[in-house]
């Protein structure tokens, strides 16, 4: 049996939109390593049943990242903000100017908090969505950018932000571009990847899963445990500050690819059936070089996608049950 590291005993870690997919994997994590931790969370796509298990291991504040007092409280109070409120690409979309409240404002609220509070580390979550439709593959962190959503242009705003803060206050951030997470406490209706929980619910029903477009899209999909164990780091190593990490596999998969694993894994006959692109699937192919948080971070990537995905089928199959490591 392998023992759990403690590397964040007694540190007092703030977690914004800590109810959400990625948030509550990053919580269980985090109290597993012994943080006090605090959550912030409006519960706009969160739930309090992502952190089911953990009532009494973690202080709750309901609220907005755009409410500027809100985060200031919190953030004074805290060593370590891991800021994981967003608008998802899907709200932003439909209401670009409450996506800039969050994103934009909520992300500047965290800043300028942390400045004031001398935190020791922000870490913001970005997305690989400021990449839009890349020249090169895999891609690199300095590569060009290209917003083609809204929700691409407020995360990159926040990445701004973050830049400036640390150049011109020394505010300690490390930014996390995230691909695809997939995983565990994933909601189906989750834009990102919302799509591995509904191909699984799908396939489970005997039901033919629907594919937006051609299928021959591509993406770099992420376990969630990966994911939380690369943004733990970067909270971590003193490396990370005033850098941008991928997080990623590096592997590119198409959305017919990973059906058909999908199939195999449930042993399932079914075809799947093909629809209209979506407005959100504007992107041809990615997938991320992950070369620099290799090196720096000596972070790699533990599961494979067929490994994540038995993973995820087994938490679907067991929804009484909450997240744990298998690590
Ligand atoms: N999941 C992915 O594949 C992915 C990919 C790229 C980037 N990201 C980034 O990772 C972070 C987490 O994403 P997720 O997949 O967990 O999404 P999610 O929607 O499950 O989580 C976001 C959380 O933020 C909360 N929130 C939204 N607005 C808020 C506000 N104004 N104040 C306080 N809380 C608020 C939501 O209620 C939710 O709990 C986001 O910053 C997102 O942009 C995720």
């Amino acid at each position: 049996m392998s023992t759990i590291q403690k590397r964040f005993t007694g540190k007092k870690v703030l977690v914004t939109g800590g109810a959400g997919f990625v948030g509550a994997n990053l919580v269980r994590q985090l109290i597993r390593e012994g943080a006090a931790v605090t959550v912030l969370d409006d519960f706009f796509t969160g739930r309090l049943d992502n952190l089911r298990g953990l009532d009494g291991q973690y202080s709750l504040v309901q609220g907005s990242v755009a409410d500027p007092f809100l985060v200031q409280e919190l953030v004074g109070k805290s060593e370590i903000v891991i800021h994981a409120a967003a608008r998802n690409i899907i709200a932003s979309t439909r209401n670009p100017f409450e996506d800039f409240n969050t994103n934009i404002g909520g992300t500047l609220n965290v800043l300028m908090a942390a400045r004031s509070a001398g935190a020791e580390r922000v870490i913001y979550t970005s997305s690989a969505s400021v990449y839009g439709n890349p020249r090169y593959l895999p891609i690199n962190e300095n590569d060009s950018i290209s917003l083609l959503t809204p929700y691409a242009v407020s995360k990159f705003a926040g990445e701004g932000y973050c830049q400036a803060f640390y150049e011109s206050y020394g505010v300690p951030v490390a930014v996390v571009r995230y691909s695809n997470v997939f995983g565990l406490g994933q909601d189906p209706h989750n834009p990102y990847c919302g799509v591995v929980s509904k191909f699984m619910s799908s396939v489970a029903g005997d039901e033919a899963p629907c594919i937006h477009g051609d299928g021959q899209q591509t993406r770099d999909f992420c376990y969630v445990e990966d994911t939380v164990e690369a943004t733990l780091l970067a909270a971590l190593s003193p490396k990370a500050e005033g850098e941008v990490f991928n997080i990623a596999t590096g592997v590119e998969t198409s959305v017919n690819n990973l059906v058909n694993m999908i199939l195999t894994l449930y042993e399932s006959p079914v075809k799947p059936v093909y629809i209209d692109r979506r407005d959100i699937d504007n992107i041809r192919r990615r997938v991320l070089n992950i070369e620099k948080i290799r090196r720096a971070l000596r972070w790699t990537p533990s599961f494979t996608l067929q490994e994540g995905l038995r993973r995820t089928r087994v938490w679907l199959e067991s929804p009484g049950s909450t997240p744990t490591s298998g690590k």
